[in-house]
C-alpha cells in the first residue's frame, strides 16, 4: 500500500521503517529541513535500538523515502499517518493541537481518491471529529475518512514492540475506513489482537492506557516508601504482587517517578479532559502531583547523602528518562540532577547514549564523562538514575579503588545490594534498607 507519515519523530519514523520492512512503499514528510537532509543522507535522527539496520535496508531498496514537499508525499496515498508532537500547553497543560491541525488542513488540499488519515499521534477526544471537519472545509470534494490509531510504542523497543504489538486498535466510523486499516495491518492477524471501536473510544483507550501505566508505577513506588519504613523489601513485594496474573509482573519496577515524552503529558491532558467533560480523575490528579513530587524527593536525597561533605563529587549515572534511548524529554534524571546542582557544583555525568540531549537542558551546569569509570573517579558517591543495563554489571571491586568515598545511591534498584555490602559500600536503593 502506498503509505505517508507526516512527523519523523520517535513515532513516525520507526513506524515508517516498520511499513517499509512489511512490503509497503512508504514516505515520510517533516516539515525540519535539516532532520530530512540528514534522513536523506542515510542517516539517522534519532536512536532507537534496531532501527538502524531496517532503516538502511528500506532506504537501499527504495521502500522508504523522506521529503518536505507535501503535496508529493500525499497524492496518491492510500492512508496518510499523522504522527506529528502533541506537546502539552506550557499553561493549560492541555495536549496542544496546532501541529495536527496543521498538518490536517495542509494534506487535505492534496488528497485525490478515497484515502484513509489516521491519527497515530496521542490526541483528547474528539480530535478525529475536529481533524475531519478541517480537512472537509478546507477541501470540500475529498473521499477521505479519518481513524484513530493510537500506537502503544515504547521509546527503545519501539522496533520490537512494532512487531510484536499486544494489539492493534482502530477507531473508525465507516466500514470502508476499516476494510482499509485491516488490509494495512494484515501482516499481524496471527499474532496480535485486533480491536476495532468507535474513534472516541479509540483515543480515549491510548490515555486510558498510559494513565494506568503511570498509576501502576506511582502504586509502587508509594509501596517502596512504605518498604523502607517497615522493614520490608519492595522487590520480593513487587514480585509476590506480580504472580498473580490480575496484578501481572510488569511496570512494578520501584524508581524515581515515571518521566518521558508520554506519560507526564498524558497524564496531565488526561486530566484537563476529566475537567472538560466534569469527570473526576482524581487518581490520576494525586499520580501527577505525587510524581512531581518523588523526584524532588529523591534529589533531597542525595544532597542528604554528601551533606557532611557538601563539595564533594557526585557521580551521576544515567541522564536518560530510561535505559534505551537517548531522550531526555521530562527525565526524572535531569529533574533530580536540577535539584541537586541548587546545592552542589561537582557533578558529573555519565550515559551511554543521552549526554548530547542532556546539554541541551543541563549545559555547563554539571561535567560530563565519557565513561561510567570517569564519572566516578574520586567521586563521593556514586548515584544510579537511568535503568541501563550496563549499571547492572559494575565492577563495584574496581570502582570503589577509584572512589573518594564508598558509597552509592541506586534510584533504580540496577546494582547487586548484596555485592554493594561486600565490597563496603553504603548502599542506599529504593524500597529496602541495608546496613554496610
Ligand atoms: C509509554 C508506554 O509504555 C507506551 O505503551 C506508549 O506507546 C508510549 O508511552 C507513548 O505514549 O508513546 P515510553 O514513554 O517509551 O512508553 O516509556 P515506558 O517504558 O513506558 O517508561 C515510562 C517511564 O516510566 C520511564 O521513566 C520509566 O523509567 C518509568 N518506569 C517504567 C518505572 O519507573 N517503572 C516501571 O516499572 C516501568
Amino acid at each position: 500500500m502506498k503509505l505517508t507519515i507526516i512527523g519523523t519523530g520517535y513515532v513516525g519514523l520507526p513506524t515508517g521503517v516498520g511499513f517499509a520492512e512489511l512490503g509497503n512503499e512508504v514516505v515520510c514528510v517533516d516539515k525540519i529541513a535539516a532532520k530530512i537532509d540528514k534522513l536523506n543522507r542515510g542517516e539517522l535522527t534519532l536512536f532507537e535500538d534496531g532501527l538502524d539496520e531496517l532503516f538502511r535496508k528500506n532506504v537501499e531498496k527504495g521502500s522508504i523515502r523522506f521529503t518536505l514537499d507535501m503535496e508529493n508525499a500525499v497524492k496518491g496515498a492510500d492512508v496518510v499517518m499523522l504522527a506529528v508532537g502533541t506537546p502539552p500547553h506550557p499553561v493549560t497543560k492541555e495536549a496542544d493541537l496546532q501541529y495536527i491541525y496543521a498538518a490536517a488542513e495542509e494534506l487535505a488540499q492534496y488528497l485525490d481518491g478515497y484515502t484513509v488519515v489516521a491519527t497515530k499521534s496521542t490526541v483528547p477526544v474528539g480530535t478525529g471529529d475536529e481533524v475531519e471537519a478541517i480537512i472537509r472545509k478546507t477541501n470540500p470534494i475529498a473521499d477521505f475518512d479519518v481513524v484513530s490509531l493510537p500506537e502503544f510504542l515504547r521509546e527503545g523497543f519501539a522496533i520490537h514492540d512494532f512487531f510484536n504489538p499486544d494489539r492493534i486498535v482502530i477507531g473508525a466510523n465507516s466500514e470502508k475506513a476499516r476494510s482499509v486499516m485491516l488490509k494495512l495491518y494484515e501482516p499481524f492477524k496471527e499474532k496480535s489482537e485486533f480491536l476495532m471501536v468507535k474513534r472516541r473510544s479509540s483515543e480515549t483507550i491510548k490515555y486510558a492506557s498510559n494513565a494506568f501505566l503511570a498509576m501502576k508505577i506511582h502504586y509502587i513506588n508509594e509501596m517502596a516508601d512504605f518498604c523502607e519504613q517497615a522493614g520490608a523489601d519492595i522487590l520480593e513485594v513487587a514480585k509476590g504482587m506480580g504472580m498473580d496474573s490480575r496484578i501481572g509482573k510488569k511496570f512494578l519496577n520501584p524508581g524515581p517517578g515515571y518521566g518521558g515524552s508520554c506519560f507526564p503529558k498524558d497524564t496531565n491532558a488526561m486530566a484537563q479532559m476529566g475537567k472538560k467533560y466534569g469527570a473526576n480523575l482524581n487518581l490520576i490528579e494525586t499520580t501527577i502531583a505525587k510524581n512531581d513530587e518523588r523526584k524532588a524527593k529523591m534529589g533531597q536525597r542525595v544532597i542528604e547523602a554528601i551533606k557532611n561533605h557538601p563539595e564533594g563529587k557526585i557521580a551521576v549515572l544515567g541522564l536518560a528518562f530510561k535505559g534505551g534511548t537517548d531522550d531526555c524529554r521530562e527525565s526524572p534524571a535531569v529533574d533530580i540532577v536540577k535539584e541537586m546542582i541548587k546545592h552542589s557544583d561537582n557533578i558529573c555525568a555519565y550515559d551511554p547514549k543521552a549526554i548530547e540531549n542532556a546539554k541541551l537542558i543541563l549545559g555547563d551546569s554539571i561535567k560530563y564523562a565519557n565513561s561510567i569509570e570517569e564519572a566516578c573517579k574520586d567521586a563521593d558517591v556514586m548515584v544510579v538514575l537511568t535503568e541501563w543495563e550496563d549499571f547492572r554489571n559494575i565492577n563495584l571491586a574496581e570502582i570503589k579503588k577509584i572512589m573518594s568515598k564508598a558509597k552509592i545511591i541506586d534510584l533504580r534498584n540496577m546494582l547487586n545490594a548484596e555485592d554493594a555490602k561486600v565490597n563496603g559500600f553504603e548502599y542506599q536503593c529504593i524500597g529496602a534498607k541495608y546496613s554496610a
